[in-house]
């Protein structure tokens, strides 16, 4: 790519967050390496064939064939860089706590390579510290002694794929660098493709905004679906509640029951926050709290499914409609959908899924919608997903999204 190193920029990790980056810099007049060390999805990228829902084909075929963007697995490319951010997932382990495997990896990878008065920038999600305690130790051990000049920021990713509002450049980006030099060339780098750019004193304010953001839907969600289970005891329409009460123009803030949270983020992202409390010797109850409250709902969803069923012998037969984690995505990960099947086959159901984005999940493919069944979850409302099939044979449905209204055999949560 023959291009200035001051206009160049190198992502690692082509994923949700880092290919849409990679395009929004392409239209900023950034020429783009996009570094992942998952060589099928280069390929498929380098084909023009996009792994991401808000990234269209077109748009990057465009890119590549100005010669504005390439994919590559070729850490060594970051040496033309002027600018690095890293993208790479950041998840739970085992113990369910944070696993920053890939984010070491990542750093090691490009380490040996960074050239002279490179700015690089962590956008994944972690614990407020992680910039400077993890990534900036790892590169000032590996780089090469000619590179004395490393400007270092963290700018977490606050992209929600599938919005058609708000993306990668009306979104105001948070900005919290490690010096007075390394914010000059952050702000820089953000005021070339975001509208806004918010700067703030640490990088640590930064990491701990993010985690706050998403603490703060994780725990309204749960304090919504604990109230849903109050109201459907009583049997009064949570959605109803829920309109009456946004009626008040201030102080109040609507969010939706559902069958729990999913995706890379809002199950996750809090988890840190937990962490990081208990590595801070304090407790976080309240948060805590939310997380098994929202672990709980599939359970109280395949329940409440289940009552809906009229044969009282047999296997009841359930079909769960849409498996991504929300409307407009493919993404599966940390699905809600999983620990709904699981509950719905202990109680000895015969499940079976269908979601027009999602081909395979967990070994299984998406069936028909004339798939018989006693009843139909409908956990994630995917746009053009046509339930007819299912009304006009007056199939019980558990409404999960408050999207069918009060359709003949439609339950809301
Ligand atoms: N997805 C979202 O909605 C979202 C929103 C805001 C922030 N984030 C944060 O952004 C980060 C990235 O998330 P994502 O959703 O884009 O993940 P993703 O899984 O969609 O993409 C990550 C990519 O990184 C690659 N990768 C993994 N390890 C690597 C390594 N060591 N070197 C090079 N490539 C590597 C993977 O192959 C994958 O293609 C996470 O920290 C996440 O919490 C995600």
């Amino acid at each position: 790519m023959p291009a200035q190193k001051s206009q160049v920029l190198a992502i690692i990790g082509q994923g949700y967050v880092g290919l849409p980056l990679a395009m929004a810099a392409v239209d900023a007049g950034w020429t783009v390496i996009g570094i992942d060390n998952f060589e099928a999805k280069v390929s498929q990228i380098n084909s023009g064939s996009s792994p991401v829902e808000d990234i269209s084909d077109q748009q990057l075929q465009a890119a590549i064939a100005k010669g504005a963007y390439k994919a590559t697995t070729d850490f060594s490319t970051v040496s033309q860089a002027a600018v690095i951010t890293i993208c790479v997932p950041t998840p739970l382990d085992e113990k369910r706590e944070p696993d920053l495997e890939l984010l070491r990896s990542a750093t090691k990878g490009i380490a040996p390579f960074v050239s002279n008065e490179t700015l690089v920038v962590s956008e994944s999600t972690s614990y407020p510290g992680t910039l400077r305690d993890v990534i900036i130790p790892i590169v000032n051990d590996l780089k090469p002694k000619e590179s004395q000049n490393l400007y270092f920021a963290s700018a977490p990713e606050r992209v929600n794929p599938g919005d058609p509002v708000w993306n990668q450049k009306n979104t105001p980006r948070l900005i919290g660098a490690i010096d007075a030099d390394s914010k000059i060339k952050a702000l820089e780098f953000y005021e070339s493709i975001c509208d806004a750019a918010v700067s703030v004193s640490t990088p640590e304010v930064a990491e701990a905004a993010k985690l706050l953001e998403n603490t703060f839907r994780l725990v309204n969600i749960a304090l919504i679906n604990e109230f849903t289970q109050l109201c459907s005891t009583n049997n009064i329409n949570v959605h109803e509640v829920i309109d009456a009460a946004s009626s008040k123009p201030y102080g109040f803030m609507p969010f939706r029951p559902g069958v729990g949270v999913g995706g890379h983020c809002i199950p996750v992202d809090p988890l840190y926050l937990t962490w990081w409390a208990r590595q801070s010797g304090v407790q976080a109850n309240f948060v805590e709290s939310a997380d098994s409250i929202n672990q709980m709902m599939p359970k109280f969803v395949a329940e409440r499914a289940l009552t809906l069923v009229e044969k009282k012998t047999g296997s009841p037969r359930v079909l769960i409609l849409g498996v991504a984690y929300k409307p407009g995505v493919a993404d599966v990960r940390e699905t809600p959908a999983t620990e709904l099947r699981n509950y719905l086959k202990s109680k000895g159901a015969t499940v079976a899924w269908h979601d027009p984005l999602v081909s395979k999940w967990e070994g299984s493919t998406s069936v028909d919608l004339d798939w018989d069944c006693d009843v139909a979850i409908l956990a994630t409302k995917q746009p053009g997903m046509d339930l007819r099939a299912l009304t006009d044979r007056a199939v019980k449905i558990l409404d999960c999204t408050n999207s069918l209204g009060n359709l003949e055999g439609v339950t809301a949560l």
